[in-house]
């Protein structure tokens, strides 16, 4: 039933996260209330490393994609554990920047970066730009005037990754990166090799998000190393850095196959010496880009119910006092979660629900039918392994304030993200 080291369940039956009583939790924090645990997250970011060490002698650097979960904490978390960091906008760079993040291990991604966020990344010292498309390349060379940027190409390697469709970001029909088999990506590395001020040092790819297979991964490497292959042979440049995205798949419930992040590397790894031996390449520095994987396990929502309305013959909804706003998920691509009675913790989940968001919106639904414990008005709802894509992407509809974030310390809470207020709701209104 649980998805994370860091759940369980204490004496009084009630769920615990990171060792700290969610209900607790609740009480002094109010609710919605999102918690992470500390030692969960550096649990995630050393599986990364030590995979790396373990199959790829270290060549390799994973970068946390802080578009999961863009906040000070997380960077600062990030860095401590020798990741770098992916960001997508000025907003995610400004955070990183705030928590003292080194610019030089940040790599800037975005299918369309304005002109504002190019200078500002140049003028922070960015370590490197990860070019989407002509249009870009033509900018940035000349922005970069005086001062060469290290860049790099994001390819479609044109892998159908077997996800949810509006996830899935590695096709030919995407709008992120330079198609290989129109030519256009050897296009853009000739240009690159050409311009004066860009230093093209590797390519990028992500295939998906939320998968559980390795062979999408091993595809997308072969494809980028015959890529880097032709580069070296018809340009004359060696390559040194293969980005192959992130997208390893979590636990949202026991439906879920997700395999330890080992296994992956085992394999990849294995494919980039055997290629690259075969193709007479260098072995390229190997930079992973971990998103969902690092905060979404380590994360818990946690609701007061209020009313439940039981329909006869139809569904039983138990409403909560959030939703849609904290977690769009469900509503956007159907997705799965896990949900407990946090004080009723211990017990089965006999009751099959649907849990109703306080929104607006007859789809602000958090799951349908789904196994719950026997709830009643003033319990406090776990949903499990929201640390990733909730809070980043959260809204004010129907101007209800963001949540407030706490992060569990060897069972301490403490806050890293205030919650908004109703009058933060108007702060903007002119
Ligand atoms: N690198 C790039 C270039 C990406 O586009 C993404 C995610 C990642 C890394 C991190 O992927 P992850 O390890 O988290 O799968 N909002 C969706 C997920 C969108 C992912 C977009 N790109 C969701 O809630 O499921």
């Amino acid at each position: 039933m649980f998805l994370a080291d860091c759940l369980g369940v204490n004496e009084l039956g009630h769920l615990t996260i990171g060792g700290a009583d969610a209900i607790d939790l609740a009480r002094e924090f109010g609710t919605p209330l999102y918690v992470l645990d500390e030692t969960q997250v550096r649990q995630n970011c050393r599986a990364y490393k030590e995979a790396i060490a373990k199959f790829y002698g270290g060549h390799g650097l994973p970068l946390y994609a802080s578009k999961a979960l863009s906040c000070k904490a997380l960077c600062r978390i990030a860095q401590e554990e020798g990741m770098g960091l992916d960001v997508v906008s000025a907003g995610e760079l400004y955070t990183a920047l705030q928590a003292g993040f080194d610019p030089a291990n940040i790599y800037f991604h975005g299918n369309n970066k304005t002109r504002f966020e190019l200078e500002y990344a140049l003028r922070e010292r960015v370590g490197f730009i990860v070019v989407d498309n002509l249009t870009e390349l033509e900018t940035l060379s000349g922005l970069a005037a005086g001062r060469p940027v290290d860049i790099l190409l994001r390819i479609k390697p044109g892998i159908d990754a077997h996800t949810h469709q509006f996830i899935r970001t590695g096709q030919i029909d995407s709008k992120f990166g330079f198609a290989l088999e129109t030519g256009e990506a050897f296009e853009a590395a000739r240009m690159a090799a050409a311009a004066p001020n860009l230093r093209l040092v590797g390519v990028h790819c992500h295939v998906g998000s939320q998968i559980f297979d390795v062979a999408p991964f091993e595809l997308a490497a072969d494809v980028l190393l015959r890529f880097m292959a032709q580069i070296k042979s018809e340009l004359g440049i060696t390559l040194t850095q293969l980005n192959l995205g992130g997208g390893i798949g979590i636990f949202y419930d026991e439906t879920d196959d997700a395999l330890p992040y080992g296994v992956y590397f085992e394999k990849v790894a294995a494919l980039l010496k055997e290629r690259c031996a075969a193709l007479d390449l260098p072995l390229p520095l190997l930079l992973l880009e971990p998103g969902r994987s690092i905060p979404g396990p380590a994360g818990v929502t946690l609701y007061t119910v209020g009313a439940v309305k039981e329909i006869p013959g139809i569904r039983t909804y138990v409403t909560v006092d959030g939703g849609m706003g904290d977690n769009p998920r469900y509503m956007m691509y159907g997705a799965n979660y896990t949900v407990l009675c946090a004080n009723r913790a211990a017990q089965p989940r006999t009751e099959t629900v649907t849990v109703a968001g306080r929104y607006c919106e007859s789809g602000d639904l958090i799951q349908e039918h789904t196994k719950l414990q026997a709830t009643a008005p003033g319990d406090i709802l776990a949903v499990l392994a929201t640390g990733a894509y909730n809070y980043s992407m959260a809204s004010n509809y129907n101007r209800v304030p963001k949540p407030p974030m706490v992060m569990i310390t060897e069972g301490r809470p403490r806050i890293i993200v205030r919650g908004e207020t109703i009058e933060d709701m108007a702060r903007l209104d002119c």
